[in-house]
């Protein structure tokens, strides 16, 4: 009837990077300058929660909520052209069967939490992306894979695309001027690899410096280290880290990962003007990744971090005490704190 209120709620987690997104070839339609791969975290660490609904009886403009804040979706192009997409794709649903429900035609009600702080590089808007287009996916009952459906969470945020999936996802950078080949595609399911874990190391939970669309652009722009690091660095790197998961060759996938980290904010560094992601703290952790793998006489643990100072650290299950237990002891108590954003000193989550 005319009352009727259509629901779907879906969570989507965070994803962290271990080859790095950073460049686009196209901003509108967020295109990458080159292909990433990342680790979806568990549901059970971070992850956010959505609600899509439509209805007759909304008002008439779609609306979008987020921590229990009305947001302006109108000024948000990225929103815009992902409900855009959705709403197309259930018109085509509705006109290959009449007798369905005409939900593209109805006001959408979106509600989104997160457990964790916004836009703090945490990957928020990877997490907040991925749960909008599946929710409203599931909402219209869209026949289209998670594959495709990546292709529409890309234009909310890039890195957005990988958080459809689980385990161990690239996104590749595709050749087409469309976009219609940049997708995500999973590499290895979390199953493939049980022992990885990671720990979030929460530094500050401000908001960032420089927002990652406008630090793209002005490394892009600027930095001389950029162009061979898209052209030839990363490419390299997808390669050998894609076999490292294949033979869950911990010390390889951690080198990579560690230094694909260090060569994205070598990338800021070299931007003019200059952007700093890392603080002290973050390089404290650094160090102390390498005092430890030194100290075991292998890499069991590896840094990295995305546009903001916290630390993602991976290590494998057997060293959980070894490491987990040492960043606490040595960094627990340190100045801008190891607040987590769940009121821990220290958080620690389990991925993936
Ligand atoms: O998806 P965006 O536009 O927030 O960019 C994310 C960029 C990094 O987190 C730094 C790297 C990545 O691949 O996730």
């Amino acid at each position: 009837s005319e009352s009727t209120v259509f629901r779907a709620s879906t969570t989507a987690p965070v994803n962290i990077a271990v080859i790095k997104y950073w460049g686009k070839r196209d901003a509108s339609l967020n295109l990458p300058t080159n292909s990433s791969l990342s680790v979806t975290l568990s549901q059970r660490s971070l992850r956010t929660l959505t609600t899509a609904s439509c209805s007759a009886v909304y008002p008439a403009a779609d609306s979008l909520t987020l921590n229990g804040k009305p947001q302006d979706i109108q000024s948000s192009k990225r929103t815009l052209a992902c409900l855009s997409n959705l709403r197309s794709l259930r018109q085509a649903v509705e006109a290959a069967d009449l007798t369905l429900p005409k939900l593209s035609t109805l006001p959408l009600r979106i509600v989104s939490e997160n457990n964790f702080p916004t836009a703090a590089g945490l990957a928020s808007s990877a997490a907040g992306f991925a749960a909008l287009v599946r929710a409203v996916a599931d909402l219209y009952q869209l026949p289209q894979s998670p594959r495709e459906l990546s292709r529409i969470a890309r234009q909310g945020s890039g890195s957005a695309c990988r958080s459809l999936m689980g385990g161990y996802v690239a996104w590749r950078s595709g050749e087409l001027e469309d976009g219609s080949d940049s997708l995500a595609e999973e590499v290895a399911p979390a199953s493939h690899w049980p022992e990885m874990r990671a720990l979030i190391l929460v530094v500050s939970a401000e908001k960032k410096d420089v927002p990652s669309t406008e630090g793209m652009q002005t490394t892009v722009a600027t930095s001389s280290l950029f162009a061979t690091r898209a052209a030839s660095v990363v490419p390299e790197r997808m390669d050998a880290i894609e076999t490292a998961i294949r033979d869950r060759d911990f010390p390889a996938f951690a080198e990579i990962t560690m230094r694909d980290s260090n060569s994205f904010h070598a990338t800021c560094l070299d931007s003019w003007p200059p952007i700093f992601y890392m603080n002290d703290v973050s390089r404290a952790a650094v160090r102390l990744v390498h005092d430890i793998n030194r100290a075991v006489g292998r890499t069991v643990c590896a840094y990295t971090f995305d546009a903001g100072p916290n630390a993602v650290i991976y290590y494998l299950d057997e060293v959980s005490e070894l490491v987990a237990g040492t960043f606490k002891a040595i960094l627990g108590g340190t100045t801008g704190g190891w607040e987590g954003p769940f009121g821990q000193r220290l958080e620690k989550v389990t991925a993936p």
